[in-house]
């Protein structure tokens, strides 16, 4: 199984760092559902985590149960990595993960995040900084892109210098910082890096390969064609926090029956949790909004659910929503102890918008060229 320096995971599954989503609460689900073999805090400012602002001091929340995890830095002053990193060691971080792939601007305009793959010297340095500062109580680890330019690949060469200088994991993200979240993630790409890491690592340091993992399904495909030694899911997690426990289903016994994975009720169980983990820790206002953005992200694996998103776009106060789910699941019947979406449909529908949005793109490329 999947081992980072001295930290061994129980699974190859990481959940990601998505700024906005995995907080303390999400992250809690998604371990209870199964799966996880560790998951990451949003990327950390180092700035904020040595003020200890109160943004900071949410997003660096943590308990005994979060755990194993990884809390990511991005920044490019070695000082104050440095010192947040030992700051968040200090505060519960089983890995110090650095941000080396954020393609914002806001992060991007102070050299930190993919500008790390522009200026690799510097980003050698900044991660030697980290491993003399915290490598004896932690394992350091990297999360980057492909390039930072159209077309371009050098996380290979970077990766390499990194493994050099004590970095112990390195997560690929298959795409450049100029594509954002365009276009796909590429294979080829992270067969590149894996081999790379591989290589330098003297294969002791595992890649982490990242990228459109939608499906179980995809997550195989990734570990068969690239190489990697685990996948990290980032946006198919968020209204799926089960996607981990039902991978490793499909990765350890080689199959994902329609009897194995969660029924409408079950799921509901888990999006009660989240809510109510929610409000254990957050005002009310802020569970009620959160609750009313996050639900339709939940409803694309909860089949028909238009009464509960009514109920929930009606709702003052969040604690009504158990309320709501009771009556959801009463009038669903049988349903409710029954798959209301299975990974095969939802690969299915996802091929569907696919290839509508191809024939959209298509369409707009013909119209321009007319
Ligand atoms: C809203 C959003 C916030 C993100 N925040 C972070 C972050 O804080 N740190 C990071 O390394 N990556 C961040 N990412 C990138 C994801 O971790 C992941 O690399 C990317 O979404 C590709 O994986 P996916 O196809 O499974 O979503 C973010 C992505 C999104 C969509």
């Amino acid at each position: 199984m999947l081992r980072i320096g001295d930290v061994q995971l129980d699974t190859n599954l990481l959940l990601a760092p998505v700024a906005g989503h995995c907080d303390l609460p999400f992250r809690l689900v998604a371990r209870a559902c199964g799966g996880v073999g560790i998951a990451f805090t949003d990327l950390l400012c180092p700035h904020g985590v040595l003020k200890q602002n109160e943004q900071t001091r949410w997003l660096m929340a943590t308990n005994d149960a979060d755990r194993p995890l990884g809390m990511q830095l991005y920044g490019q002053d070695p000082e104050l990595m440095a010192e947040a990193a030992k700051w968040a060691v200090d505060e519960g971080a089983t890995t110090l993960d650095i941000n080396m792939g954020c393609p914002v601007d806001k992060v991007t305009k102070t050299y930190a995040g993919s500008m790390m793959l522009c200026t690799p010297d510097h980003t050698v340095e900044v991660a030697e900084r980290l491993v003399k500062t915290v490598g004896d109580r932690v394992p350091v680890t990297a999360k980057t892109r492909l390039g930072f330019y159209d077309g371009e690949l050098t996380a290979p060469t970077l990766v390499r210098r990194l493994i050099g200088v004590g970095v112990q994991c390195i997560t690929i993200h298959g795409r450049t910082a100029a594509q954002r979240f365009k276009g796909s993630a590429s294979y080829d790409g992270i067969r590149a890096v894996v081999d790379a890491v591989h290589d330098a690592g003297g294969g002791r340091v595992p890649c982490i390969g990242n990228g459109d993992i939608r499906t179980p399904y995809d997550a195989q495909r990734m570990l068969d064609e690239t190489g990697c030694d685990g996948v990290m899911i980032a946006r198919a997690a968020l209204g799926a926090p089960w996607i981990f426990r039902d991978t490793h289903t499909l990765l350890t016994t080689g199959r994902l029956d329609e009897a194995d994975q969660l029924t409408l009720r079950q799921r509901l169980a888990c999006v009660r949790m989240h809510f109510r983990l929610l409000l254990e820790c957050r005002e009310d206002r802020y569970t009620m909004n959160r609750l009313k953005q996050k639900i339709s992200g939940y409803g694309v694996h909860l089949g028909p659910c238009k009464p509960l998103k009514r109920a929930v776009a009606a709702m003052t106060d969040p604690r009504q929503f158990d309320e709501a789910v009771d009556r959801f699941l009463d009038e669903s019947g049988d349903a409710a102890n029954r798959v209301p979406v299975t990974w095969v449909t939802r690969a299915e529908q996802l091929a569907d918008s696919d290839r509508a949005q191809q024939k959209q793109t298509q369409q707009s490329h013909a119209t321009v060229a007319a």
